[in-house]
Protein backbone atom coordinates (compact mmCIF):
# COMPACT_ATOMS: atom_id res chain seq x y z
CA UNK A 1 0.00 0.00 0.00
CA UNK A 2 1.48 3.41 -0.61
CA UNK A 3 1.58 5.82 1.64
CA UNK A 4 -1.26 8.34 0.19
CA UNK A 5 -3.70 5.03 0.42
CA UNK A 6 -2.52 4.15 4.00
CA UNK A 7 -2.82 8.18 5.20
CA UNK A 8 -6.73 7.99 3.44
CA UNK A 9 -7.56 4.65 4.99
CA UNK A 10 -6.69 5.54 8.74
CA UNK A 11 -8.11 8.87 8.27
CA UNK A 12 -11.76 6.68 7.71
CA UNK A 13 -11.25 4.62 9.99
CA UNK A 14 -10.27 6.92 12.47
CA UNK A 15 -13.66 9.67 11.31
CA UNK A 16 -10.77 12.55 10.72
CA UNK A 17 -11.22 13.02 6.74
CA UNK A 18 -9.94 16.54 5.74
CA UNK A 19 -6.52 16.60 7.96
CA UNK A 20 -3.46 17.81 5.90
CA UNK A 21 -1.02 15.24 5.23
CA UNK A 22 1.38 16.62 8.07
CA UNK A 23 -1.08 16.42 10.53
CA UNK A 24 -2.19 12.84 9.18
CA UNK A 25 1.57 11.67 9.54
CA UNK A 26 2.42 13.17 12.65
CA UNK A 27 -1.11 11.27 14.11
CA UNK A 28 0.32 7.93 12.81
CA UNK A 29 3.50 8.90 14.56
CA UNK A 30 2.38 10.07 17.83
CA UNK A 31 3.81 12.77 17.92
CA UNK A 32 3.75 15.04 21.16
CA UNK A 33 0.08 17.19 20.94
CA UNK A 34 -1.67 14.72 18.39
CA UNK A 35 -4.37 12.81 19.26
CA UNK A 36 -7.93 11.35 17.56
CA UNK A 37 -9.82 13.45 19.87
CA UNK A 38 -8.09 16.58 19.35
CA UNK A 39 -8.21 15.79 15.66
CA UNK A 40 -11.99 15.38 15.93
CA UNK A 41 -11.96 18.55 17.93
CA UNK A 42 -10.11 20.22 14.85
CA UNK A 43 -12.46 19.32 12.55
CA UNK A 44 -15.12 20.84 14.77
CA UNK A 45 -13.38 24.22 14.73
CA UNK A 46 -12.26 23.78 11.08
CA UNK A 47 -16.37 24.10 10.41
CA UNK A 48 -16.69 26.90 12.65
CA UNK A 49 -13.87 28.86 10.89
CA UNK A 50 -15.71 27.85 7.72
CA UNK A 51 -18.90 28.91 8.58
CA UNK A 52 -18.02 32.07 11.18
CA UNK A 53 -14.66 33.50 9.60
CA UNK A 54 -14.08 32.21 5.73
CA UNK A 55 -17.88 33.47 5.02
CA UNK A 56 -16.61 37.16 5.41
CA UNK A 57 -17.73 39.63 2.51
CA UNK A 58 -14.15 40.60 1.76
CA UNK A 59 -13.48 36.97 0.83
CA UNK A 60 -16.34 36.38 -0.97
CA UNK A 61 -17.39 39.18 -2.95
CA UNK A 62 -14.83 42.52 -3.01
CA UNK A 63 -16.62 45.06 -4.98
CA UNK A 64 -13.98 47.11 -6.01
CA UNK A 65 -11.85 44.30 -7.12
CA UNK A 66 -14.62 43.21 -9.46
CA UNK A 67 -15.09 46.52 -10.63
CA UNK A 68 -11.52 46.89 -11.08
CA UNK A 69 -11.22 43.35 -13.32
CA UNK A 70 -13.14 44.94 -15.49
CA UNK A 71 -10.72 47.11 -16.63
CA UNK A 72 -12.95 50.45 -16.93
CA UNK A 73 -10.23 52.67 -14.76
CA UNK A 74 -9.23 56.07 -16.08
CA UNK A 75 -6.11 57.22 -15.24
CA UNK A 76 -7.08 59.08 -11.99
CA UNK A 77 -8.09 55.88 -10.62
CA UNK A 78 -5.53 53.93 -11.48
CA UNK A 79 -3.06 57.11 -10.32
CA UNK A 80 -5.10 56.98 -6.80
CA UNK A 81 -5.48 53.06 -6.64
CA UNK A 82 -1.65 53.13 -6.54
CA UNK A 83 -0.75 55.47 -4.12
CA UNK A 84 -2.86 53.93 -1.76
CA UNK A 85 -1.78 50.45 -2.28
CA UNK A 86 2.02 52.35 -1.80
CA UNK A 87 0.91 53.34 1.32
CA UNK A 88 -0.49 49.79 2.47
CA UNK A 89 3.49 48.84 1.15
CA UNK A 90 5.20 51.06 3.08
CA UNK A 91 2.92 50.94 6.39
CA UNK A 92 2.93 47.50 6.13
CA UNK A 93 6.44 47.11 7.01
CA UNK A 94 5.61 48.72 10.58
CA UNK A 95 3.15 45.63 11.03
CA UNK A 96 5.40 43.43 10.43
CA UNK A 97 8.14 44.52 12.34
CA UNK A 98 5.88 44.20 15.10
CA UNK A 99 5.44 40.98 14.18
CA UNK A 100 8.64 39.99 13.92
CA UNK A 101 9.75 41.82 17.37
CA UNK A 102 6.65 39.98 18.78
CA UNK A 103 7.13 36.43 18.00
CA UNK A 104 7.27 33.75 20.63
CA UNK A 105 9.79 31.34 19.46
CA UNK A 106 13.35 32.02 16.89
CA UNK A 107 11.36 29.91 14.41
CA UNK A 108 8.61 32.20 14.68
CA UNK A 109 10.78 35.38 14.20
CA UNK A 110 12.77 34.06 11.52
CA UNK A 111 9.50 32.91 9.55
CA UNK A 112 8.86 37.07 9.87
CA UNK A 113 11.84 38.10 9.12
CA UNK A 114 12.01 36.24 5.77
CA UNK A 115 8.85 38.12 4.57
CA UNK A 116 10.09 42.04 6.44
CA UNK A 117 13.87 41.29 4.63
CA UNK A 118 12.69 40.40 1.36
CA UNK A 119 10.19 43.63 1.33
CA UNK A 120 13.19 45.58 1.72
CA UNK A 121 15.01 44.29 -1.01
CA UNK A 122 16.48 40.73 0.40
CA UNK A 123 16.44 38.61 -2.93
CA UNK A 124 14.99 35.18 -1.95
CA UNK A 125 18.05 32.67 -2.31
CA UNK A 126 16.48 30.61 -4.78
CA UNK A 127 16.79 28.21 -7.62
CA UNK A 128 15.92 30.82 -9.71
CA UNK A 129 18.50 33.37 -8.63
CA UNK A 130 20.96 31.00 -7.67
CA UNK A 131 21.67 30.23 -11.54
CA UNK A 132 22.08 34.00 -12.44
CA UNK A 133 25.67 35.39 -13.10
CA UNK A 134 26.88 39.08 -11.28
CA UNK A 135 25.67 40.28 -14.81
CA UNK A 136 22.57 39.36 -14.15
CA UNK A 137 21.91 40.41 -11.22
CA UNK A 138 20.37 43.58 -11.99
CA UNK A 139 17.90 41.91 -14.13
CA UNK A 140 17.38 39.78 -10.96
CA UNK A 141 16.17 42.79 -9.25
CA UNK A 142 13.28 42.91 -12.06
CA UNK A 143 10.03 41.33 -10.20
CA UNK A 144 9.09 39.36 -13.16
CA UNK A 145 12.07 37.52 -12.65
CA UNK A 146 13.19 37.82 -9.05
CA UNK A 147 12.91 33.93 -7.46
CA UNK A 148 9.40 33.48 -5.11
CA UNK A 149 11.27 30.72 -3.82
CA UNK A 150 13.93 29.75 -0.82
CA UNK A 151 15.44 31.86 1.52
CA UNK A 152 16.65 35.67 2.86
CA UNK A 153 19.45 33.75 4.33
CA UNK A 154 22.94 34.53 2.33
CA UNK A 155 20.22 36.02 -0.32
CA UNK A 156 21.29 39.33 -1.75
CA UNK A 157 20.02 43.01 -0.61
CA UNK A 158 19.17 45.39 -3.78
CA UNK A 159 17.65 48.50 -3.34
CA UNK A 160 15.75 47.82 -6.49
CA UNK A 161 14.72 44.64 -5.21
CA UNK A 162 12.21 46.40 -2.56
CA UNK A 163 8.61 45.80 -3.36
CA UNK A 164 8.07 49.61 -3.46
CA UNK A 165 10.78 50.03 -5.72
CA UNK A 166 8.99 48.31 -7.97
CA UNK A 167 5.55 50.26 -7.24
CA UNK A 168 7.20 53.44 -7.23
CA UNK A 169 8.15 52.59 -11.19
CA UNK A 170 4.91 51.86 -11.65
CA UNK A 171 3.78 55.32 -9.84
CA UNK A 172 6.65 57.03 -12.64
CA UNK A 173 4.86 56.01 -15.31
CA UNK A 174 1.98 57.61 -13.95
CA UNK A 175 3.73 60.52 -13.67
CA UNK A 176 3.78 60.47 -10.20
CA UNK A 177 7.30 61.62 -8.04
CA UNK A 178 8.57 60.24 -5.05
CA UNK A 179 7.06 62.56 -2.69
CA UNK A 180 3.42 61.65 -4.12
CA UNK A 181 3.26 58.25 -2.82
CA UNK A 182 3.91 55.84 0.37
CA UNK A 183 3.37 58.14 2.72
CA UNK A 184 1.31 58.19 5.83
CA UNK A 185 -0.10 61.22 4.61
CA UNK A 186 -0.75 60.14 1.30
CA UNK A 187 -3.71 57.62 2.83
CA UNK A 188 -6.98 58.20 2.70
CA UNK A 189 -8.98 57.36 6.12
CA UNK A 190 -9.58 53.88 5.05
CA UNK A 191 -6.20 52.95 4.18
CA UNK A 192 -4.71 54.48 7.38
CA UNK A 193 -7.48 52.39 9.21
CA UNK A 194 -6.52 48.68 7.78
CA UNK A 195 -2.68 49.62 8.42
CA UNK A 196 -3.16 50.29 11.83
CA UNK A 197 -5.10 47.12 12.09
CA UNK A 198 -2.45 45.49 10.41
CA UNK A 199 -0.26 46.83 13.15
CA UNK A 200 -2.39 45.97 15.98
CA UNK A 201 -4.21 42.89 15.23
CA UNK A 202 -1.24 41.13 12.95
CA UNK A 203 1.57 42.46 14.54
CA UNK A 204 -0.15 42.32 18.20
CA UNK A 205 2.07 40.55 21.16
CA UNK A 206 -0.29 38.10 21.73
CA UNK A 207 0.76 34.87 19.64
CA UNK A 208 -2.28 33.37 19.33
CA UNK A 209 -4.35 36.69 18.02
CA UNK A 210 -1.36 37.15 15.59
CA UNK A 211 -1.54 33.91 13.80
CA UNK A 212 -5.79 34.84 13.57
CA UNK A 213 -4.99 37.69 11.41
CA UNK A 214 -2.46 35.53 9.58
CA UNK A 215 -5.08 32.79 8.81
CA UNK A 216 -7.34 35.53 7.82
CA UNK A 217 -4.88 37.61 5.91
CA UNK A 218 -3.55 34.52 3.84
CA UNK A 219 -6.97 33.42 2.87
CA UNK A 220 -7.89 36.77 1.48
CA UNK A 221 -4.88 37.33 0.00
CA UNK A 222 -5.18 33.69 -1.57
CA UNK A 223 -8.88 34.60 -2.30
CA UNK A 224 -7.95 35.97 -5.94
CA UNK A 225 -7.65 39.62 -5.50
CA UNK A 226 -3.90 40.19 -7.41
CA UNK A 227 -5.42 38.16 -10.32
CA UNK A 228 -8.36 40.72 -10.73
CA UNK A 229 -5.85 43.30 -10.41
CA UNK A 230 -3.93 41.67 -13.09
CA UNK A 231 -6.92 41.40 -15.12
CA UNK A 232 -7.49 45.27 -14.24
CA UNK A 233 -4.38 46.46 -15.34
CA UNK A 234 -3.62 44.14 -18.29
CA UNK A 235 -6.90 46.02 -19.79
CA UNK A 236 -5.83 49.22 -19.25
CA UNK A 237 -2.51 48.65 -20.90
CA UNK A 238 -4.34 47.59 -23.84
CA UNK A 239 -6.34 50.54 -24.21
CA UNK A 240 -3.74 53.22 -22.90
CA UNK A 241 -1.18 54.68 -24.47
CA UNK A 242 0.86 54.31 -20.92
CA UNK A 243 2.13 50.47 -20.21
CA UNK A 244 2.15 50.14 -16.88
CA UNK A 245 4.73 47.39 -15.34
CA UNK A 246 3.28 44.83 -13.44
CA UNK A 247 5.71 42.97 -11.99
CA UNK A 248 4.79 43.94 -8.29
CA UNK A 249 1.22 42.80 -8.83
CA UNK A 250 2.63 39.63 -10.50
CA UNK A 251 4.96 38.54 -8.27
CA UNK A 252 2.82 38.67 -5.57
CA UNK A 253 0.03 36.47 -7.45
CA UNK A 254 2.60 34.12 -7.91
CA UNK A 255 3.82 33.93 -4.16
CA UNK A 256 0.59 33.76 -2.72
CA UNK A 257 -0.32 30.69 -4.89
CA UNK A 258 2.69 29.52 -3.28
CA UNK A 259 1.45 30.68 0.33
CA UNK A 260 -2.06 28.87 0.16
CA UNK A 261 -1.20 25.18 0.11
CA UNK A 262 0.57 25.94 3.44
CA UNK A 263 -1.86 27.88 5.04
CA UNK A 264 -4.06 25.13 6.29
CA UNK A 265 -1.01 23.00 7.42
CA UNK A 266 0.15 25.37 9.61
CA UNK A 267 -3.36 25.92 11.29
CA UNK A 268 -2.97 22.64 12.06
CA UNK A 269 -0.14 22.73 13.45
CA UNK A 270 -0.82 25.69 15.70
CA UNK A 271 -3.96 23.98 17.01
CA UNK A 272 -2.21 20.66 17.76
CA UNK A 273 0.55 22.28 19.41
CA UNK A 274 -1.30 24.81 21.44
CA UNK A 275 -4.42 25.07 23.38
CA UNK A 276 -6.58 26.84 21.50
CA UNK A 277 -9.47 29.89 22.62
CA UNK A 278 -11.15 29.11 19.11
CA UNK A 279 -13.58 31.86 19.79
CA UNK A 280 -11.13 34.47 20.40
CA UNK A 281 -9.63 32.91 17.09
CA UNK A 282 -12.52 33.59 15.20
CA UNK A 283 -13.21 36.87 16.61
CA UNK A 284 -9.74 38.44 15.96
CA UNK A 285 -9.70 36.79 12.51
CA UNK A 286 -13.25 38.63 11.59
CA UNK A 287 -11.26 42.15 13.39
CA UNK A 288 -8.41 41.82 11.07
CA UNK A 289 -11.21 40.85 7.92
CA UNK A 290 -12.97 43.97 9.03
CA UNK A 291 -9.67 46.34 8.69
CA UNK A 292 -8.94 44.42 5.12
CA UNK A 293 -13.22 45.38 4.14
CA UNK A 294 -12.31 48.82 5.12
CA UNK A 295 -9.42 49.57 2.70
CA UNK A 296 -10.96 48.16 -0.22
CA UNK A 297 -14.43 50.13 0.71
CA UNK A 298 -12.65 53.33 0.85
CA UNK A 299 -10.81 52.50 -2.63
CA UNK A 300 -14.94 51.79 -4.00
CA UNK A 301 -15.94 54.75 -2.84
CA UNK A 302 -12.91 56.72 -3.48
CA UNK A 303 -13.28 55.76 -7.38
CA UNK A 304 -16.61 56.49 -7.44
CA UNK A 305 -15.57 60.11 -6.71
CA UNK A 306 -12.95 60.21 -9.41
CA UNK A 307 -15.56 58.52 -12.12
CA UNK A 308 -15.38 60.44 -15.95
FE1 LIG B 1 5.31 42.65 -0.91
Amino acid sequence: MNDASTLTLFAKQHNIEGLTEPSLKALIANEVGYTIDKAQRFLAFQKRINEELLNHPVIVSNHYCNWFEQGHQNKAQISAFVVQFSVFSNLFLIAQLHKTINADTLEGMHASKEILANEIGVIFNGQNTAKKTKDDLNAATNPDIVSTEGSVEGGQFRFKAAHFEWLYRMAQKLGLEFNDIGKRRHGTESTLFFCDELTRIYGNEDYLISQAASYAVENWAAAGFWEQLIKGFDKFNDTSDIKLPLGFFTWHALIESQHAAHTQEELEELYFNRDIDEDKFIYYGNEMLNGVAEFWDGLEKQRRTLAD
